[in-house]
């Protein structure tokens, strides 16, 4: 398939973008979260699409993205109080809330659930796509599965040129993990998946919140999750990841054992750290000052590390503020659940 790549982003390419959304092809698109790969939300073959190019299984349902607030009843048949406080304080903005699903949406996106996950991006590219579409926008994390999401135009074109009919390459994404998900289906909002949207924030709002069991704990094979998503491994790069977690000593000296361990057996190491001591990795990558800062650069490291081939990796953990739940949630995912705690109590 030939992948039209839209770089100049202005009424015409988006008009562009839009049409090939109504045609029923699909295309990738940037937000502040993650980069998406989107169809509409109406048409069954399109979105049928999205889950061949990524090699997705068919029971992981899509979100449903739209431009504004006024569009929600085009996806979701009600709005419970809790949802509607979270979408007049943070919409739009990087969160999905899970409500009751409108008969039109198809059931390929919902994978068959009567509910349906509603999304409304910041970014104002993503925005001005959806509306030239006109339709209500499905769509997951524009990698291929398995792989980290994409957070830059680079990490698209690497997976999807040839996959996609088209990709708007906008600039780096602004959180860099996907969105909060959200559940506004029961009596008590509860986090699906952590994102940039945290629990504090939805208890400000709401009055109430909590936290999924399966936010940091594996899920068992006879299990069915909240969030069908949670069940698959994420995020796996092809380095063997481990998280070394615990106070900036201790991981440091924990580190520095371990690279040493691990270079003279021969492998090639990689260290994704905020330390700027020199670890004696192959590759050193820094994950910057905060938790914030950390979920902007993580896929792109752990991409790095595949690029460079590397085949161990440790990944220096230490921050444990709200915003860090979102980074070690994916962390946790992309190393398999192997941590090493320096410390006791964590
Ligand atoms: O930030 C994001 O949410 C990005 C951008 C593109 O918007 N999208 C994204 O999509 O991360 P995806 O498909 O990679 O992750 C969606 C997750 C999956 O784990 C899926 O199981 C869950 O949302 N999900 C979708 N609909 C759901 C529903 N009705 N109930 C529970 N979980 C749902
Ligand atoms: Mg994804």
């Amino acid at each position: 398939m030939d992948t039209v790549i839209i770089r100049d982003i202005n009424d015409e390419s988006m008009a562009c973008a839009g049409k090939i959304i109504r045609d029923g092809g699909i295309v990738a698109f940037p937000t502040e979260t993650v980069y998406g790969l989107g169809a509409s939300a109406y048409n069954d073959d399109a979105v049928k699409k999205i889950y061949k190019a990524k090699g997705r299984p068919s029971d992981n349902p899509l979100i449903v993205h739209l431009a504004d607030v006024s569009e929600i009843s085009k996806a979701a048949r009600e709005v419970p109080e809790s949802a509607q406080k979270l979408f007049d304080k943070f919409a739009p903005g990087p969160f999905t809330v899970i409500l009751k699903k409108q008969p039109g949406i198809s059931d390929t996106v919902t994978a068959g659930l009567d509910t349906v996950g509603v999304r409304i991006p910041q970014d104002l590219t993503a925005r001005a796509f959806i509306k030239a579409a006109g339709v209500p926008i499905a769509a997951p994390s524009a990698n291929i599965s398995g792989k980290p999401s994409p957070t830059c135009a680079e990490h698209v074109l690497n997976d999807m040129t040839g996959r996609a009919d088209a990709i708007i390459c906008g600039g780096r994404a602004k959180v860099g993990v996907e969105s909060t998900i959200i559940d506004c289906t029961g009596e008590v909002p509860v986090i699906l998946r952590p994102g940039g949207i945290t629990l504090e924030d939805v208890i400000a709002v709401c009055g109430s919140g909590r936290l999924d069991k399966h936010v940091l704990s594996s899920v068992a094979a006879d299990e069915q999750p909240k969030c069908p998503g949670m069940k698959y491994k994420h995020y796996a790069p092809d380095a063997d990841v481990t998280v070394v977690e615990g106070g900036i000593k201790s991981t440091e000296k924990e580190i520095l054992r371990l690279v040493k361990e691990h270079k003279d057996m021969g492998e090639k190491v990689g260290v994704l750290t905020m330390s700027s001591i020199d670890f004696g990795a192959d590759l050193q990558l820094s994950s910057g000052k905060d938790n914030r800062d950390f979920a902007r650069c993580l896929f792109g490291a752990l991409r790095e590390f595949d690029e460079r081939k590397i085949d161990t990796a440790f990944v220096q953990f230490c921050i444990g503020d709200s915003y860090g739940l979102a980074v070690k949630n994916r962390l946790y995912k992309s190393a398999g659940n192997k941590i090493i705690y320096t410390e006791k109590n964590i």
